[in-house]
């Protein structure tokens, strides 16, 4: 478990330091942070994890949509000592057991769900939750599966598309859905 009492300070800002134990895609790893580090850039900037992007940091864009213990959250709104021993997964972690694309992630490929690619993180993890809520979707249940998050670039069609994509390959190959 995380130690939430602060160990250290440091030296350059005179913050207090957390030892945290996040568990990402798997992994658990060791970091020490200020309590006030956003989960957003403790994944990017602490962890490597840089799949997990950064649009409004308000709340608003789903850019930095992670997934906390299953369930589609706002990384930009979250410090990153909240997330201490919980499951998250990233992007990173949405491919299957053998390496091969996730459900979502080839249905995004192959419906053509993304351009510039800025926004696909967040979609790519809020769509892996939302199939798991409901795996059979309609066009309409599929559009407000997205509506909480912001594209520039590809009108929403596609990725509509992709959600319903998605689903079927997961009716086709259920057992290959292994990603929380
Ligand atoms: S960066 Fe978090 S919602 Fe936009
Ligand atoms: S693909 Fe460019 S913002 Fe969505």
């Amino acid at each position: 478990m995380s130690t939430h009492a602060p160990t250290q300070t440091d030296p350059a800002t005179g913050e207090e330091l957390h030892d945290v134990r996040l568990h990402v895609n798997g992994i658990v790893h060791q970091v020490r942070l200020p309590a006030r580090r956003l989960l957003s850039d403790a994944l990017r900037h602490d962890l490597g994890l840089t799949g997990t992007h950064v649009g409004c940091e308000h709340g608003v864009c789903g850019a930095c949509t992670v997934l906390l213990d299953g369930q589609p959250v706002r990384a930009c709104l979250m410090f990153a000592v909240s997330a201490a021993g919980q499951e998250l997964t990233t992007v990173e972690g949405l491919a299957q057991p053998d390496g091969r694309l996730g459900h979502v992630q080839q249905a995004f490929k192959e419906c053509h769900g993304l351009q510039c690619g800025f926004c696909t993180p967040g979609f790519l993890t809020t769509i892996t939750a939302g199939l798991r809520d409901n795996p059979d979707p309609t066009e309409d249940e599929a559009r407000d599966m997205i509506g909480g998050n912001l594209c520039r670039c590809t009108g929403y069609q596609n990725i509509v598309k992709a959600v319903c994509r998605a689903a079927e390959l997961g009716r086709l190959e259920p057992d290959q859905e292994d990603q929380s």
